[in-house]
């Protein structure tokens, strides 16, 4: 046993379990695909003032979750805690938006949480970046993009929690009303409240530890200005002629400080841990600007897979190898191991287990390691032909060596 342990809140993902993790990966690369999106490859490690400016410093992100460090020319970096403000960074300085850009992104983000199941220190996100788009429509685009993610991840009954922060003009009036509200409640406020209240009265409204207090607080929805109002109108008549389920919250606020018009989140209704949402997203028209870029409307999610992992339905493990090859005996290993060579050449998932093993220890290695079905190189050999069992359904033939692809593709 070594005495080596992965560091606190994080996870190590190894084989078989990584299987579902691929899954996820490859779902949403071909998904994004589908819906027009490229991958943006940013660093993992950015200045600490982009993450303090983009996400804001007043967040929890900021203030509290950041790993930051010095390297040896004394920069302050800091490991990503999300990729928005990094990839409108990489945008900014390759010269800024042309038309529209669809970016998509996928890895490990950095948050220093308490950990617990669904909360780490180091964790995946799936992402998509619609710049340059202003329309609601990509608002709707991008929520439904997320909804049939966690579909094809047999994630059940998710709902979209829906909001609109308005624009930041209607925030500044609106801001005033509530702190006007809050100044009246101060002592029914927790002491994490209050110091929120400095910093962006917005956050109190989703405290957790204020929820009595700030039940009949204004709410940015009933503070719309009329572009933010209409805008906010399409965006769910375009959610209901998709049949995409939400449901109004307007004391949804999001972490991060970048946002404006409309927020969301998925929620798994079947999921109860403290940390429900399985992802969330939202429009950041001013964020380029912030940055110092030209102004960009722009709107994206972030899919938390470590979550949405544990909150799928089953359990089973995907089998992932099309064919495990058997030697029927120790004069069969090398056949068996050249055509192995062939059967991959025709990329067909093919693997055997090497050495010198029983027929019993290799049926049994190709149940292990998830094969389909499994091919046994023997007497038959020499008149063309092997003998293949299908794993999930037991039955067992005798078919042609050259029939071995359709073979598999039927079963
Ligand atoms: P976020 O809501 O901070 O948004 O994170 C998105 C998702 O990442 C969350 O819904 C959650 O599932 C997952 N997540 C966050 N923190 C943790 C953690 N400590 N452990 C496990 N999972 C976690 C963003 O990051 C924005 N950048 C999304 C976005 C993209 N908005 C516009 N574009």
């Amino acid at each position: 046993m070594t005495r080596f342990r992965g560091p606190k809140g994080t996870d190590d993902i190894l084989p078989p379990a990584s299987r579902v993790w691929s899954r996820a990966e490859l779902t949403f690369i071909e998904l994004s695909g589908v819906y027009g999106y490229e991958p943006a490859i940013t660093p993992i490690f950015e200045s600490t003032e982009l993450f303090a400016r983009g996400v804001g410093e007043a967040t929890e992100v900021v203030d509290k979750q950041m790993y930051t460090f010095a390297d040896k020319a004394g920069r302050s970096l800091t490991l990503r805690p999300e990729a928005t403000a990094s990839v409108v960074r990489a945008v900014i300085q390759a010269g800024g938006v042309q038309g529209v850009m669809k970016a998509s992104y996928w890895g490990p983000m950095f948050r220093y949480e308490r950990p617990q199941a669904g909360r780490k220190r180091q964790f995946y996100q799936a992402g998509v970046e619609y710049l340059g788009e202003s329309a609601p429509e990509a608002d709707v685009e991008v929520i439904e993009l997320g909804y049939r993610f966690l579909q094809e991840m047999d994630v059940p009954d998710v709902e979209v929690a829906l909001n609109t922060i308005g624009d930041p003009a209607d925030r500044e009036a609106y801001r005033a009303e509530l702190t006007a509200f809050l100044q009246e409640r101060i002592d029914l406020l927790s002491e994490d409240a209050k110091a929120r209240m400095e910093l962006n009265p917005l956050r109190v409204l989703d405290s957790k530890a204020d929820v009595e207090a700030v039940a009949g607080a204004p709410v940015p929805i009933d503070h719309l200005g009329p572009d933010a109002f209409a805008h906010f109108e399409a965006v769910k008549a375009g959610l209901d002629r998709l049949g995409i389920p939400y449901r109004l919250e307007p004391r949804l606020v999001r972490g991060l400080d970048y946002y404006n018009r409309t927020v969301w989140e998925y929620i798994p209704r079947r999921y109860d841990a403290a940390q429900s949402a399985v992802g969330g997203g939202g429009r950041y028209d001013q964020l380029f600007e912030l940055l110092g870029g030209r102004p960009t409307p722009a709107v994206g999610l972030a899919m938390g897979i470590d979550r949405i992992i544990l909150a799928m339905a089953g359990s089973e493990l995907p089998r992932i190898l099309d064919l495990f090859v058997v030697a029927a005996g120790p004069a069969w290993r090398d056949e068996a191991f050249a055509w192995l060579s062939r059967l991959r050449h025709a990329g067909i998932r093919a693997d055997m287990a090497l050495g010198d093993r029983s027929v019993k220890a290799q049926f049994k290695a190709a149940d292990r390691r998830g094969a389909r079905a499994v091919a046994v190189v023997g007497d038959e050999w020499a008149t063309g032909a092997v003998t293949v069992k299908d794993l999930e359904t037991g039955t067992q033939q005798v078919i042609p060596i050259e029939e071995i692809t359709a073979w598999i593709a039927e079963h």
